[in-house]
């Protein structure tokens, strides 16, 4: 694998596209009080500069999960690493992950969000590769579409490194 980022997506694209998802939340929350959960570690730039133009009275939690080895593909099997802190029944839930492959990773968080009964539950994804889906998912909020490429930067990573680049960027 070069070690080579390519840009693939602008920190000004990024940037237009995180108000744009921003704004249609903002719109349709109106008078809630969502609770966004995001997905450690991926989404943790994604959801710092979101949460930053939500003109709404938000709560924020995280979940850790994992479900790749140091491979570049997920391994199928999904383990939560650190749970919620805070019970979610009856809450406005909105899940913030930063790429969806499979979709076994959000398929298996999701399922299990379902169970605990929020009043609401919904997805915003930064990244998509639609083309990888093994399981069908339904993404509410999405920033972009790309083929099948390993993608690093704005907080995502290979092997631990790459998640400060600025730029979302190719490795092959
Ligand atoms: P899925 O279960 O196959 O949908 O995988 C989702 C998770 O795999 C994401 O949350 C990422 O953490 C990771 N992932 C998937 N594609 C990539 C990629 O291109 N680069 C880095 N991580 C990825
Ligand atoms: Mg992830």
């Amino acid at each position: 694998m070069s070690r080579q980022p390519k840009p693939l997506i602008t920190q000004g694209k990024i940037n237009q596209a995180v108000a744009n998802l921003a704004a249609e939340i903002n719109r349709d929350y109106r008078g809630k009080q969502p609770l966004l959960i995001g997905i450690l570690k991926g989404s943790f730039v994604f959801m710092a500069d979101l949460v930053r133009q939500l003109d709404l009275p938000i709560e924020v939690d995280f979940v850790k999960l994992s479900s790749y080895g140091s491979g570049t593909r997920t391994s199928g099997k999904v383990k939560v690493v650190q749970g919620l802190k805070s019970p979610i029944k009856g809450k406005d839930v909105l899940i913030v992950e930063d790429i969806v492959d499979t979709g076994l990773t959000i398929s298996f968080l999701m399922d299990n969000l379902r169970k605990k009964r929020p009043a609401s539950l919904k997805l915003c994804v930064l990244v998509d590769k639609p083309s990888e889906h093994k399981v069908p998912v339904t993404i509410d909020y999405l920033g972009f579409t790309v083929p099948d490429k390993f993608i690093v930067g704005y907080g995502i990573d290979w092997n631990e490194k790459f998640r400060q680049l600025p730029d979302i960027c190719i490795i092959d």
